[in-house]
């Protein structure tokens, strides 16, 4: 790592959570993502989800031939948890590469989640094999009854489902997906190894306010909604602490803009044309810089058990004024903090 006031180099960032969608908008946002990263974790949440070994392979394969010339980048496929999930196939697409990491969303909790799990009872079969073959379980921490309130969400998934399925699967590897609350921090820094989680550029730069004072911001509403600044300041200490467990997932989740500006606003922030900035920027604002490298290209891979980058990725300190990357009707995306300037410049 080469750390100067104008001049960052670090090993080359994997992206542990990431929405590509399909079709056109495949085609439109992928080269953001793999300008930068050299691998990520591809959310399996399409309409209609990766859920088996032949979509997993399909998906795969159209994402790859959507790779422009001259990238290099390894999406590395996630199968949707569905109670009906055969645990030997499960077993033998991890083995053969086909799938690295399950994702658990629990039913209805976000953007397609109408085939996710309504009781952990249902799923014990796929979860003790997980625990038997060390595939990682991804994990979408919220509780989606409608009578506990929208902040509280995460913390009470910790209690009512974390903690139990930890004690019945001990050796189950966790990751806590786009933790957003003290008590997410608190239970990951409190776990064993098997536990990690990613963080996302827009928990760390913002909070409930930036959503919601003076005027409601569409383009800030995601899953989990954003909190208010006591946990956004303990994502950042986290981070600024260097433990390893935590590392670099950008959860970037594009909607076209009429989906985004519209009565019924869907949940979800494309940030890949400027999630490694915000990043760098948070580190520096916290005076946490010699943790960058380690945040965003070493603690995924040791946590999965993959190598690490050899080729490196560099950042130069030149303000930049964000503008809008994607804009073909019907396809056009707002980016994340679009308008705004950033002090640190990737060079792809
Ligand atoms: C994601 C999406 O749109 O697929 N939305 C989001 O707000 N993060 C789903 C998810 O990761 O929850
Ligand atoms: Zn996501």
């Amino acid at each position: 790592m080469i750390l100067q006031s104008n001049k960052i180099v670090i090993r080359r960032p994997d992206d542990w959570h990431l929405h590509l969608r399909d079709g056109d908008l495949l085609k439109l946002v992928l080269p953001y993502s793999s300008s930068t990263y050299s691998r990520a974790i591809i959310m399996p949440n399409l309409i209609s989800p990766i859920v088996d070994i032949k979509s997993g392979i399909d998906y795969r394969k159209l994402i790859l031939s959507n790779v422009p010339n001259g990238h290099i980048f390894s999406p590395l496929m996630t199968c949707y948890l569905t109670e009906v999930l055969d645990p030997d196939e499960l077993e033998q697409a991890f083995f053969s590469g086909i799938f690295t990491a399950v994702k658990m969303y629990p039913l209805y909790s976000t953007t397609n989640s109408s085939y996710g799990v309504n009781k952990i009872n249902n799923i014990t079969k796929i979860l003790e094999r997980l625990q038997k073959i060390q595939m990682p379980l991804l994990v979408h921490c919220e509780v989606t009854d409608f009578n506990i309130d929208i902040f509280d969400r995460e913390a009470r998934f910790i209690d009512d489902i974390m903690h139990p399925l930890r004690k019945q699967f001990p050796e189950l590897k966790i990751v806590m997906e786009h933790i957003s609350t003290k008590e997410a921090v608190e239970y990951v820094e409190s776990s064993d190894n098997k536990v990690g989680a990613t963080i996302t550029p827009h928990h760390l730069i913002l909070n409930r306010n930036d959503l919601l004072v003076h005027r409601i911001n569409p383009h800030f509403y995601c899953f989990p909604i954003l909190k208010s600044k006591v946990h956004q300041e303990a994502l950042r200490k986290a981070i600024s602490n260097g433990n390893s467990k935590f590392f670099l997932g950008t959860d970037s989740a594009p909607h076209i803009i009429n989906h985004k500006e519209n009565s019924q606003v869907q949940a979800g922030i494309f940030n890949a044309p400027t999630a490694l900035s915000v990043y760098a920027t948070v580190f520096e604002e916290l005076n946490a810089l010699r943790y960058f490298e380690s945040f965003c290209s070493e603690n995924g891979p040791r946590f999965y058990n993959l190598p690490l980058n050899q080729d490196t990725i560099t950042l130069i300190r030149k303000p930049w004024k964000i503008k809008n990357t994607v804009n073909l009707s019907p396809y056009s995306l707002v980016t994340f903090l679009v308008g705004n300037t950033l002090n640190w410049f990737v060079e792809n």
